[in-house]
């Protein structure tokens, strides 16, 4: 563990490789699966688990490529549900991010807020505090991502400089799901191959 705590930084740059089925799917498993004790692998303020995960695949050996479910809890890649173009991906992002484009797919984690506000209502006067837990919830499961990423040889970048609606129309993300951040991962580049 500490190794992977000393090799993680973001990389945006990625060969052209595709990355392998199997590998997404031991990195959702670190994200979101099933954990020992029956519950999942990061997590969640009174076992709600309001987050939910999707994938755009851009070179993942023998897939289709575009957007698809992910069965969390048994960290598989579920059902297929639209084609999205690289070049669309990126124009959601607030800076131009180019990683959104060039990686071999994208991990979106999205939330349903209404149901975390709803839960948490009487913890705040606002009614707001499980937007709080939605975001310290995210953050678990995207540093899971990451380390689990570097364990597979593969680097990545958390993108959140999004255009929420734009993002959230592209991925046609179910209501009340609304997109909270994004994990690029790609096989190494030359620069970052050797480590
Ligand atoms: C909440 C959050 C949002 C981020 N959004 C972006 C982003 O939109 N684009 C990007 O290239 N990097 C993004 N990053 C990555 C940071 O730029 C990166 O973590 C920071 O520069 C520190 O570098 P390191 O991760 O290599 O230690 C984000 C990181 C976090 C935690």
């Amino acid at each position: 563990m500490n190794t992977l705590i000393a090799c993680r930084h973001s990389v945006r740059e990625y060969s052209d490789a595709p990355i392998s089925r199997a590998a997404l799917e031991r990195i959702v498993h670190c994200a979101q699966g099933r954990s020992s004790s029956g519950k999942r692998n990061a997590p969640s303020a009174h076992g709600l688990y309001p987050l939910r995960l999707f994938a755009v695949v851009q070179r993942l050996e023998a897939s289709k490529s575009g957007l698809y479910a992910l069965d969390t809890p048994d960290a598989r890649l579920g059902e297929w549900l639209k084609a999205i173009s690289p070049e669309a991906l990126r124009e959601t992002s607030l800076a131009d991010d180019a990683w959104l484009e060039h990686a071999a797919a994208v991990l979106v984690v999205a939330a349903d807020y209404d149901a975390a506000n709803a839960h948490f209502v009487d913890q705040q006067p606002d009614g707001r505090r499980g937007e709080r837990y939605v975001h310290i919830e995210a953050g678990a499961v995207l540093q899971n991502m990451h380390l689990a990423t570097l364990a597979e040889r593969l680097d990545g970048v958390i993108v959140a400089g999004f255009d929420d609606r734009r993002l959230a129309d592209l991925l046609a993300l179910p209501a009340p799901l609304r997109p909270v951040a994004l994990f690029c991962i790609g096989a190494c580049a030359e620069a970052s191959a050797g480590r």
